[in-house]
């Protein structure tokens, strides 16, 4: 998952960490990093053709970002649901976006987390932020 520069510029590093380990997953690799566009480009490769793909790169290295490796049972939707819906303003109470965030501006873009969307996609997400791992 990541802290996205928002959420690391609002000091909520601590905060969503805290949210995951007390939820009993396993912390296995953090790094704090602030993402070039080819990694942010790279990064989100899926939303390439989106209309606010610049933007979104644009915001993913706007700042540092924490990434982080999480292990556990289901871990990949897990995090996804405590994440809560991308909308921030629609995300339910309880979640991380939920919780932490609304939109800026009317943006949905500025919602704190990143979290993997399936196996695939942690293992190639993985490889790019921790290519040394
Ligand atoms: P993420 O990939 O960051 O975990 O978020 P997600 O799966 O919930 O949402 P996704 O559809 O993958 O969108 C990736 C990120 O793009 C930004 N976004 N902006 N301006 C917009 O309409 C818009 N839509 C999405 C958000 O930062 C979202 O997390
Ligand atoms: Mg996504």
């Amino acid at each position: 998952m990541l802290v996205k520069p928002d959420g690391v510029e609002r000091g909520l590093v601590g905060e969503v960490l805290r949210r995951i380990e007390r939820k009993g997953y396993r912390l296995a690799a953090m790094q704090m990093r602030t993402a070039s566009e080819e990694l942010a480009g790279q990064h989100y490769a899926e939303h390439a053709a989106k209309p606010f793909f610049r933007d979104l790169v644009e915001y993913l290295c706007s700042g540092p970002t924490l990434a982080a490796v999480i292990e556990g049972e289901r871990v990949v939707k897990g995090v996804r649901v405590m994440n809560g819906t991308t909308v921030p303003t629609l995300a339910p109470p309880g979640t991380i976006r939920g919780d932490l965030a609304c939109t800026r501006g009317g943006v949905s873009m500025f919602n704190v987390v990143h979290g993997s969307d399936s196996r695939v996609s942690a293992e190639r997400e993985i490889a790019l932020w921790f290519p040394d791992l």
